[in-house]
């Protein structure tokens, strides 16, 4: 019987069929131990010469790195297998023989890989963080479904800018110049008149010329839009929604998460109440003028130099340690190889840390002269994040660092009603959103001074003429989260074929 490696469990002793592609494979005398993959799981199969007869086992002695085959046999529970089974072969089939393939095991730099993106896809990490993915999009849906929201598709051709003008790709509609979608909010808006509460869920781009672990030029964003929310209800909408996909991922995701040995204490923490601060005093604490818990930032990052040369003396004297042993001489060749593996471990943490203690005295200096009319840079949003840890909501900003279309606030007209998410561990920004301008004249106002062209937001001042409420909305970047929720050294990851500053193949 036909069958997928994560149907396996069903099948216990019984005799099935795989297709696949080989991950892996191990020869011993008269064995094949063949790691297949298919798509839905990776399973360890074992070929035996003795089974299936020596005219049978020859191809099978010659399959290659990502050969594909067709293999039929017995399952069989085994726990040490990832999975907990093993498919002990009767009959195999070759179905097409790999040439050399180029990922090799050893390691690969990023360039390289992501010049390989089409055939790196198959790996297992990437298998796993495309699964990852593939139930957060689901979650996402699952969520604002069942809450009556209506799903709307935004135009990806825009004729004007929605979160600034200087980071906008240009492109050319029929002779006329256009621009490729920043943001879907603004026909969110209209949709949100005209259904109540919709999200939008579409590809958006930005062309900033930006490098960071954090930045793609094209990703996917979600977009909700709620008539008849203020800002705090917007915040509740934004909590219970992350909670919601967290949750999800944790009980739907075990086994990808587990390949991606990505330590869920931090996940587990976000069914807690995040902590909602203003602007003003998330700026007071970077400037070490008030304490979160007893916890002052400009002295945790004192702390983090002391740990740091504590960390980079106790590897030396490790190291020392090491080498000593292997030129004793009386260490065996396996040994030897294990302590020199371990010496190389610890000169790369050696150089990660020296790096950062390189880093530290920006972090500070950044975060000791916050001013209050500041955005937070990366290091600033680990901070805040880290004296928390969990994920925590900043609001009220100076509106002059904000868009155009942020509610002013009634007592202090130079405060925007906005709001960020910054996950905890360093990912900082996930979500951006906010009050919705309902005054049409500070509207005027506000497209003038950003320099927007007025002609292009008639229709969007429609909206504040026919029937205006209040409303809000907000934006998680698909990525963002991804990149998060798989403890992800850089968004690149995130996506099958990523778009940023330089790349543009595969
Ligand atoms: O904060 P942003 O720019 O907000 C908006 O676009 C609003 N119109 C959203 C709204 O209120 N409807 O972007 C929202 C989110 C960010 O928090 C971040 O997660 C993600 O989009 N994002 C990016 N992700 C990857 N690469 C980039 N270059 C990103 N820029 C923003
Ligand atoms: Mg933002």
């Amino acid at each position: 019987m036909m069958t997928y490696i994560r149907e396996i469990a069903k099948h216990e002793g019984k005799e099935v069929t795989l297709k696949g592609w080989v991950a892996n494979k191990r020869d011993s005398k008269g064995l094949a131990f063949i790691i297949l993959r298919d798509g839905s799981g990776f399973i360890q199969c074992v070929v035996s010469e003795e089974t299936i007869g020596a005219d049978n086992f020859e191809p099978i002695k010659r399959l290659t790195m990502e050969s594909a085959v067709e293999l039929k046999g017995t399952v069989v529970k085994d726990e040490r297998q990832l999975g907990g089974f093993e498919l002990q072969v009767s009959e195999a089939t070759v179905i097409s023989i790999a040439d050399e393939y180029p990922i090799a095991k050893k390691e690969h730099g990023p360039d390289f890989l992501m010049d390989h993106r089409h055939l790196w896809l198959r790996s297992k990490r990437q298998w796993a963080i495309m699964r990852v993915r593939n139930r957060i999009i689901f979650a996402i849906h699952n969520f604002f479904q069942a809450k009556g929201f209506v799903q709307m598709d935004a135009p990806i051709f825009t004729a004007n800018a929605c979160e600034g003008t200087t980071d906008l790709f240009a492109t050319d509609f029929y002779g006329e110049p256009a621009y490729l979608s920043q943001s879907g909010q603004l026909y969110g808006e209209a949709m949100a008149m005209a259904q109540g509460l919709i999200y939008t869920f579409g590809p958006t781009f930005r062309a900033e010329k930006s490098k960071t672990r954090r930045h793609l030029s094209e990703f996917w964003m979600i977009e909700p839009e709620m008539a008849f929310f203020d800002l705090d209800m917007d915040m509740d909408l934004i909590e219970e929604f992350i909670q919601y996909v967290v949750a999800d991922i944790l009980a739907h995701c075990k086994v990808e998460l587990e390949t991606l040995e990505r330590d869920t204490t931090m996940l587990e923490k976000v069914k807690e109440k995040f902590p909602r601060i203003t602007h003003n005093h998330a700026a007071k604490i970077l400037r070490g003028e008030v304490e979160v818990n007893g916890k002052n930032a400009l002295k945790m990052l004192e702390q983090d130099t002391e740990d740091a040369k504590a960390r980079i003396e106790a590897c030396k004297t490790e190291i020392t340690d090491r080498e000593q042993k292997i030129a004793g001489g009386t260490l065996k060749k396996g040994e030897i190889n294990f302590n020199q593996a371990a010496i190389d471990r610890l000169k790369n943490e050696i150089k990660d840390l020296e790096s950062t203690l390189e880093n530290i005295p920006v972090w500070y200096a950044s975060a000791k002269n916050f001013a209050d009319n500041n955005d937070f840079g990366g290091s600033d949003e680990t901070i805040l994040t880290r004296l928390f840890g969990t994920p925590i909501m900043v609001y009220n900003w100076p509106g002059e660092i904000k868009a155009f279309y942020m509610k002013a606030d009634k007592n202090d007209p130079s405060i925007a009603r906005g709001v960020d998410v910054l996950a905890p561990e360093g990912y900082g920004e996930i979500v951006g959103g906010g009050e919705r301008e309902t005054d049409i004249d500070l509207l005027i106002k506000k497209i003038n001074e950003h320099q927007l062209p007025m002609e292009a937001f008639g229709w969007y001042l429609d909206l504040r003429k026919f029937g205006n409420v209040p409303h809000s909305g907000f934006g998680l970047g698909l990525e963002r989260i991804v990149s998060w929720l798989c403890k992800l050294d850089h968004i690149r990851e995130t996506i099958p074929f990523a778009r940023s500053y330089g790349r543009i193949t595969p």
